[in-house]
């Protein structure tokens, strides 16, 4: 796809990922529909790009919500491209984890945008060319503890695509599913981001992950996995699990206490 061409509905616009690619998509010349329900972060970019870039506030989690991002989607002529970036973690043992953080995590990140694309496909199909785009995790293909809900909701979101891709393989609308390794954005916790510096973890820059998701929607791709080692790692989870329930299992003293910790920094808000 020509991103100077990109008509695009983007969610999550005002975290962290998306914020990123809100930016890198309006350098290009794309017209981006921004949805959040959160103006302020994104209000200088609104400033810089008064032409490109619109605000759409919905809480995505309702049906209103959706609704609304789909009839603010039909003003933009020609909507080509729908990005669903946003999402929610929350770095717990399942046990410890409030029954209703559970539901927020599984409807924003799972229930939300296959609502959503099932309300915009009839639109992307007018467009000579058209893609979806869900921002899933490397966390969609490997189970981490600490975060079993949010792993299920991102190896759900990795599935619901692949079999929405050959749904739609007779159409013009293509399906992009985007797994990022960690990255610094304020979805992480210092719990989380602690656990990430105790293991040596790779952590990305936003900005970076906006540009390997641009040239993967430029390129047409299926499939985008970033990072290495973590590219291997979701290969050995496929074929030698052991291995990795092996090495994680390492891990679990030091999941537990920071996952603790990650709950009494919640308590504290
Ligand atoms: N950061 C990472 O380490 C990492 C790694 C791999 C994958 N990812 C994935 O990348 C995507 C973006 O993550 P991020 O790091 O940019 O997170 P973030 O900075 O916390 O941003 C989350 C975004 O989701 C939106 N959102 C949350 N609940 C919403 C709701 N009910 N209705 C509408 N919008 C809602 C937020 O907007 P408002 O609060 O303004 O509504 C915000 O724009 C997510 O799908 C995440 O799972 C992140």
């Amino acid at each position: 796809m020509q991103l100077s061409e990109a008509r695009v509905v983007l969610t999550g616009a005002s975290g962290g990922i998306g914020l990123a690619i809100a930016e890198a998509l309006c350098k290009q010349g794309a017209q981006v529909l921004a949805v959040s329900r959160h103006e302020e972060p994104l209000l200088p970019l609104l400033a810089h790009y008064p032409d490109l870039l619109h605000w759409v506030e919905a809480d995505l989690c309702t049906p209103e919500g959706r609704k609304h991002v789909a009839t603010s989607a039909q003003a933009i002529p020609g909507v080509n491209l729908l990005i669903n970036a946003a999402g929610i973690n929350q770095f717990a043992m399942l046990e410890q984890l409030p029954a209703s953080d559970i539901d927020s995590m599984l409807t924003i990140n799972l229930h939300a945008p296959i609502l959503l694309i099932r309300l915009m496909l009839p639109l992307l199909k007018q467009a000579q060319s058209a893609m979806v785009v869900n921002v899933g995790s490397t966390y969609g293909s490997i189970g981490y503890a600490g975060y079993a809900t949010y792993c299920a909701s991102k190896f759900a979101l990795r599935g619901f695509s692949e079999a929405l891709r050959r749904e739609l393989a007779d159409t013009r609308v293509g399906v992009l599913y985007v797994a990022p390794r960690a990255t610094r954005t304020a979805m992480n916790s210092p719990a989380a981001q602690a656990l990430n510096d105790a293991l040596n973890s790779n952590v990305d820059d936003p900005q970076h992950v906006a540009k390997a998701v641009l040239h993967a929607i430029a390129g047409d791709r299926r499939e985008l996995y970033l990072g290495w080692p973590e590219r291997f790692f979701v290969g050995l989870n496929s074929i030698l699990p052991t291995l990795v329930d092996r090495g994680l299992r390492k891990h679990l003293p030091l999941i537990r206490l920071l996952s603790n910790t990650s709950l009494e920094e919640k308590n504290k808000l």
